[in-house]
This record gives C-alpha cells, sequence and structure tokens, in this order.
C-alpha cells in the first residue's frame, strides 16, 4: 500500500540552484509529489518542527539556519516511502553518506544537508500535518 512520507529541500540546497535536481532523483526513484510549497519559514517555525531535537546543542544553529533562507516543503508518496526516501537521502552527514544518494551529491556539511524526510509513520504524520491542510494533500 502506498505511503506519504515528509520531505524538505533545505536552505544551502535551494540557494546552490540544487533543488530541480534532487526533485528529478526523488521523482527517478519512483516517489509521487502529493504536494510542494517554497516558503522561507519563521526560526519559530523551525523550532516547532523540530521540537524532538530541543535538548541537543546543535538545535539553536539548526533553527537558524532552516529559517535562513527559502526551502521546499514537500508531501511524497510510493510504497515504502518513509525507508526508501531515507535510503535515498544517504547518511545525516554527507562525509559518511554512500555514492549516489541525494546527501553525497549535494550536501555540504551534517547541519546543511541538503534534504530532510521523515524517520518513522509517527514522525510523518506529525510533519505532514504540521506543514499542509488536509485539502492540499487530495
Ligand atoms: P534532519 O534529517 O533534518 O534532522 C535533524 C537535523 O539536525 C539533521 O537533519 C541535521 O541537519 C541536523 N543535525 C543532526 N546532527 C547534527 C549535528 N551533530 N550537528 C549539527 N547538526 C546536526
Amino acid at each position: 500500500m502506498a505511503q506519504r512520507t515528509f520531505s524538505i529541500i533545505k536552505p544551502d540546497a535551494v540557494s546552490k540552484g540544487h533543488a530541480g535536481a534532487i526533485l528529478a532523483e526523488i521523482e527517478k526513484a519512483g516517489f509521487k509529489l502529493v504536494s510542494i510549497r517554497k516558503q522561507t519559514i519563521s526560526k519559530q517555525q523551525a523550532q516547532g518542527f523540530y521540537h524532538v531535537h530541543a535538548a541537543r546543542p546543535f538545535f539553536n544553529d539548526l533553527c537558524e539556519f532552516m529559517s535562513s533562507g527559502p526551502i521546499f516543503l514537500m508531501v511524497l508518496e510510493k510504497e515504502n516511502a518513509i525507508a526508501d526516501l531515507r535510503k535515498l537521502m544517504g547518511a545525516t552527514n554527507p562525509a559518511n553518506a554512500e555514492e549516489g544518494t541525494i546527501r553525497k551529491m549535494f550536501a555540504e556539511s551534517i547541519q546543511a544537508n541538503a534534504i530532510h524526510g521523515s524517520d518513522a509513520e509517527d514522525t510523518a504524520a506529525f510533519e505532514i500535518a504540521y506543514w499542509f491542510a488536509g485539502y492540499e494533500l487530495l
């Protein structure tokens, strides 16, 4: 059965002009784009989105970074979407990402790592509902 996941093309990749190439990799891998929106988010919106990381030392820098410029917010759909997108993205730290993954190709650093993808069904449900209204997901 088709599954949905949430993804972000992060400010580093958008500012370097990699958004189209990343979308092409995602579509080539069989994901359907259910919804997509370009937006510059506030630091407060980033803090709410990343609330599970609030106690981490990198939390403030991460929220500053995510609100530093336009991003693409996306809902993607395919069989096994959550795990398959994580595999396509590669390791969080691009230094550890495998050849052919989006982070290997486009990420700069562990923070400016080009793309986000939900890590489980419950986080995907939270993240989709955080950014998109039901009528945008038909
Ligand atoms: P993301 O998949 O969006 O989920 C949380 C983000 O925190 C992660 O990608 C990175 O951008 C960032 N992150 C994770 N670990 C670190 C770290 N050790 N130092 C800085 N940023 C990190």
